[in-house]
Parts: structure tokens; sequence; C-alpha cells
């Protein structure tokens, strides 16, 4: 399978003031490197300031302008610069956030569909709506009168286009209950089988074991190990320690150990 992204070597340090005027660097991602293959689902997990956001951030484009960033991003064989990826996201490359709060509040939901999905006419909107199992009507509700799981729909749709080609979510599934779960990680795998790849960056690895090709296992910074979600599920003898204690630790397996 060819391969879609590649990020080799990346480091991403922040400068930071203290005590008013003392400067340091803080490096929160080192010398990571990930490849994504095309319609393969990459689960990214890990511990909580592990650096999974960054790298989301860095494939995106939008880390903040007092970040310093080294590596290199290849596209489809092809190293690619910002401007690159600026003319590839929300278009080729395509993010779903952690909060429904990214949808404005002030504006109908069909309007904001037809903002996202550039060419669509009202009609294939409301046909998309259809297929996520939306009513018609919600075209005109504005985002307060949906529930946090039909929102959640609408972040997923609003990433389909015919363009699109690699969708990266940040802990797209918080708090849902576990019905709207279930029909999100289908969703995955229905991007999947239309050829799209997906990064799904997770804490909730028993979701990510259900529909990923390979999870990425994520320590300080770096990328520790990369498994089948088989090899984690069957207890593989040659798992990574740490990941089996994350595995074990997750609140689905009664917080078997303790992640330190
Ligand atoms: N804008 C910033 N300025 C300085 N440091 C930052 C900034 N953004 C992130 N960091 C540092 O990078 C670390 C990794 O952050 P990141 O958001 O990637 O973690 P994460 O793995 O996504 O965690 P979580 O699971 O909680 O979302 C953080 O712990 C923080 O120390
Ligand atoms: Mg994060």
């Amino acid at each position: 399978m060819n391969k879609i992204l590649e990020v080799e070597n990346l480091s991403i340090a922040f400068q930071q003031y203290y005590q008013n005027t003392k400067q340091r660097y803080i490096k929160p991602v080192k010398d990571l490197s990930i490849e994504i293959k095309e319609a393969e689902i990459m689960a990214i997990v890990g511990a909580s300031g592990s650096g999974k956001s960054l790298l989301a951030h860095a494939i995106l484009g939008v880390l903040p302008s007092n970040s310093e960033i080294k590596g290199v991003m290849k596209y489809r064989g092809n190293a690619i610069t910002k401007a690159d990826i600026e003319k590839m996201r929300g278009n080729k490359i395509r993010y779903i956030p952690q909060s429904v709060k990214y949808l404005d509040p002030t504006m109908k939901v069909g309007k904001q569909l037809k903002i996202n999905l550039k060419n669509k006419t009202k009609e294939e909107i409301l046909e998309k709506l259809k297929q996520f199992s939306l009513d018609k009507e919600i075209y005109d509700y504005y985002p307060h009168q949906l529930s946090g799981g039909m929102l959640r729909r609408i972040l997923f749709l609003s990433c389909l286009t015919e363009h699109t080609e690699l969708i990266i979510a940040d802990e797209p599934t918080p708090g849902v209950h576990p019905e709207i779960l279930e029909e999100l990680l289908q969703s995955f795998l229905s991007f999947k089988e239309k050829g799209i790849s997906v990064i799904f960056i997770t804490h909730d690895m028993k979701a990510a074991l259900k529909i990923a090709d390979r999870v990425a296992t994520f320590k300080e910074g770096k990328v520790i190990d990369i498994s089948y979600p088989s090899d984690i599920l069957n207890g593989n003898p040659n798992l990574n320690d740490y990941v089996k204690k994350l595995w074990n630790s997750q609140p689905s397996n009664r917080f078997l150990e303790e992640v330190k």
C-alpha cells in the first residue's frame, strides 16, 4: 500500500519566558517519525502531554507562532512546505476537532455545511444528512438546537467531500453515548472504504482497537511502539511493556494498572 503521509524526525520546541525576563526552550516533540498509508486508520494513543495534538497541529500547519519546528513531511512521497499544507488543509486534509464548540453558534447548520462542503448543492447536503441519520429539518437549525451526538455527526459529515484524502481526528468522541460512538467508529470505517486515510487520536484504546489498522503509542514526544490491534487484544508476549500498561489502565479494563 502506498504511503500518503510521512513525518520524519519531527521536533517541536517552544520558547518560553520565565521569571519575567529569562528565556528557555521546551521540546515536547523530539525526533518523531511516523508514516500513514493510503486508506489506513492509524490510531494514536498515549498519556496526556505526550505530543499527540502537537503532531496533528504540525500536519495541519497550525502550530502557534512561538513554536519552532524541524523535520520533513512528505505527502504521497513528495516533501511538502507550509504553503503546500495551507493549500491542502480543509481540502485534501480535513480535521475533526474534539469540541463541538468548533461549530459557529450563530450560524444555521445548513449554512455551515455549505461553507465546509464548498461545491455541494442544498439537495446534496440534505442527502448527506440522511446518510448520517439526520433529519432534513436540521439544515435550518442552529447548533444549540441539536444534541451532542447530532453535532458530532455534523462534524464528521462536514469533512467528507470527494477531495478528502486524509482526516485527522483529535479526540473526536469524548463522552459520547455508546450508540453514537459505535456509529462514529463505523463512519471512520466507511471513510476508509472510500480510500481515505484516518489519523484517529484518542484516549479510548478500546474504540481505537476496534477499527484501527495500526496503533501508534506516543510517550514523551516520541513514537515508542506501533502495533496491530490484535497484538494488544491478544496480549502478544512481545508487546511493549508501556503499551501493555496503557491498555491495562483503560477504564474498560477496570484500571488494572496505573500508568506513570
Ligand atoms: N503552545 C504551547 N506552548 C508551550 N508548550 C506547549 C504548547 N502546546 C503544547 N505544549 C506542550 O506540549 C506538550 C504536549 O502537548 P499535546 O497537546 O500535544 O499533548 P497531547 O498528547 O495531545 O495531550 P492530551 O491527551 O491531553 O490532549 C504539553 O504537555 C505542553 O507541555
Ligand atoms: Mg491532545
